[in-house]
């Protein structure tokens, strides 16, 4: 450290220079006091040791003269004299000295407050590098604050300004310099923005309060007379002890981003309206579709049976006008057989007169012809032709009659059927369905009917058999070679029960619940619609009532449906996809 010493007397400076030398290395001397501050002003010693009294310019004016001078680092001053009174102590302090040593002077005493010195130009180096220090932040900081556009300004609890950004300068009178320190609410411009004059006061004395940051949104009119929409950030600044120094006012104008968000709100809202819309669409053309499935499902089975229909109205109409002839020509050869038979008694009872009668006593052309006629009688079994007629004709009649039922059934299940409800017989029409798809059946399994006595139900007659068909057509397929059909109707809680079971191959348990959707099928490609079900549930639910599915796969299925009881359902019910299946 540079110590520059100042003494007239070369003696006691020699001396001065001798002793210090030992423990210092740098060194200045001046022997006067204009000749001290040239070298003061050219070597900037940290420490000067000066004698008071000097030529030219005295240890006190010396020391004057640097204090008045603005310089880098501080000069720590120990004034060295002879002068003892307490006024002249007082004179050295009072020039800016910073200690006295009294001549002579004791080398260990001047040591130490040599160290004192030292340590206090240490100290004050270490406040000048922190202070330096604190300027380049404050710089740093206020650099940021001033590129910031959002406003901001701190006060202390006085609402007196304490800093301030360039943002925030827009709206002040004055200058930098001139508003710092001043009332924050009396230094706003007439703008318009009326936040620093009517809420602030309340809300910074909130924050020095409560200590907690506050958000707050404010809208006003500017001098344009527009809506400004200002979002004031308060946030307290702590010291280390917690107590709030000064409140930061952060102001951001959002007027553009909220009008945005205004009408980001406004899209979004048009958006889930048409997004629902286009839900609500899509769902309608969701059942649309499914509906439009089901009714081209209906349609193709409907056409089918249609065609069905009329091929069964045809052949009907073809059958029916022979059976009728047949018929009527039958009951004619039963009275032609009976008059005939009486007949052949007549003629027995006189072939018997004339065998009986002696042979003389007739014509030998008659006694011929008698032997004849006896003759033929026994080659063609005349009894058992007698008592064969009477049964061939009973067969034909039955044969007939069994072709009329046919004709009536196939006419009762294809009829193309009433657009309205009508009072309908379940039992008859299961039996004429079975009669019509019997033929599907007869070679693999056996028909158990047990029918119950059973109320009308009230319905389309036509439709109800075509799910008997469908089920009846699926149990005989489900049989592989030969097994069991069972019918069997019931009434049951006013409901009229229909179960159909048969002893197939069953339905394995994931098959189930799809049992009901069109299209469903586990038949080869071309062999099944898979709509056989789909159209049977969708009859059954028009008519209100239900059908379910139970099966064992390997043992065998049956189908339960039930259909209210005489009941006028009104309006038919519109079927509904959901389905019932339990295993
Ligand atoms: N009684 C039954 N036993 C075993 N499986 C059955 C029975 N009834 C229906 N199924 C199963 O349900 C499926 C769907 O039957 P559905 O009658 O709807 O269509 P499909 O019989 O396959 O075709 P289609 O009826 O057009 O001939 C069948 O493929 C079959 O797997
Ligand atoms: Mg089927």
């Amino acid at each position: 450290m540079k110590i520059m010493i100042v003494e007239d007397d070369p003696v006691s400076l020699a001396l001065l220079k001798k002793n210090l030398s030992k423990t210092e290395a740098q060194l200045v001397t001046a022997r006067t006091g204009a000749e001290a501050w040239e070298r003061f002003v050219q070597d900037q010693p940290r420490i000067v040791i000066s004698d008071w009294m000097l030529p030219e310019l005295s240890g006190i004016d010396l020391c004057r003269k640097i204090r008045d001078t603005e310089t880098a680092v501080y000069t720590y001053i120990i004034i060295m004299t002879a002068k003892d009174r307490k006024e002249d102590v007082l004179t050295t302090f009072e020039a800016g000295a910073d200690d006295y040593v009294a001549k002579p002077y004791d080398l260990r005493e001047l040591n130490a407050r040599l160290n004192t010195g030292k340590r206090i130009i240490q100290l004050e180096d270490n406040h000048q590098a922190l202070q330096k220090k604190l300027i380049r932040s404050r710089t740093k900081l206020q650099t940021v604050f001033d590129a910031l556009t959002e406003e901001i300004i701190s006060v202390d609890q006085n609402i007196n300004l304490d800093s301030i950004n360039k943002a925030a300068m827009k709206i002040m009178r004055g200058t930098y310099s001139e508003v710092v320190g001043q009332p924050c609410c009396e230094l706003i411009e007439e703008s318009g923005d009326t936040f620093y004059r009517s809420n602030l006061q309340q809300l910074v004395q909130e924050a020095f309060e409560t200590r907690r940051t506050n958000r707050v949104l404010d809208r006003f009119r500017n001098a344009d007379d527009q809506e400004v929409i200002k979002e004031r950030t308060l946030i307290p600044v702590m010291s280390e002890d917690g107590k709030v120094q000064t409140v930061t006012i952060v102001s951001r104008d959002i007027t553009d981003a909220h009008q945005r968000n205004e009408e980001i709100r406004g899209l979004n809202q048009k958006l889930k309206k048409i997004s629902s819309e286009l839900i609500k669409k899509n769902a309608t053309l969701e059942s649309t579709l499914k509906n439009l499935e089901r009714t081209q499902a209906q349609m193709l089975q409907s056409e089918k049976m249609a065609s069905i229909g009329q091929l069964a109205a045809g052949v009907a109409h073809e059958i029916n006008n022979p059976t009728g002839f047949v018929s009527s020509n039958i009951k004619t050869l039963g009275d032609y057989q009976e008059d005939l038979g009486r007949l052949i008694q007549v003629y027995q009872a006189l072939k018997a007169a004339l065998k009986a009668m002696p042979s003389e006593a007739l014509p030998e052309a008659v006694l011929s012809l008698v032997d004849q006629a006896e003759t033929t009688e026994e080659e063609i079994d005349i009894e058992f032709i007698q008592q064969d007629v009477n049964e061939l004709i009973t067969d034909c009649r039955e044969g007939t009659e069994r072709i009329k039922k046919i004709v009536e059934d196939l006419k009762h299940f294809a009829h193309p059927g009433e657009d309205r409800m009508t009072e309908t017989d379940i039992n008859k029409g299961l039996e004429s369905t079975l009669n019509v798809v019997y033929n599907e059946i007869k070679y693999k399994a056996t028909v158990t009917k047990d029918l119950g006595d059973l109320p009308m139900v009230y319905g389309f007659p036509q439709q109800l058999n075509q799910v008997f068909m469908n089920i009846l057509v699926n149990a005989a397929q489900a049989i592989e070679k030969s097994g069991e059909i069972t019918i069997e109707t019931e009434l049951v809680d006013q409901m009229v029960e229909v179960r159909i079971s048969d002893t197939g191959r069953g339905i394995s348990p994931e098959h189930l619940p799809r049992i009901f959707d069109p299209f469903f099928t586990t038949k080869d490609v071309g062999k099944g619609t898979g709509l056989g079900m789909n159209i049977a549930y969708n009859i059954i639910k028009k008519h209100n009532g239900d059908i379910q599915v139970k099966s064992t796969k390997g043992k065998g299925t049956t189908f339960i449906i039930q259909l209210p009881a005489d009941a006028d359902p009104g309006e038919a019910g519109s079927p509904d996809p959901a389905m019932t299946a339990s295993a």
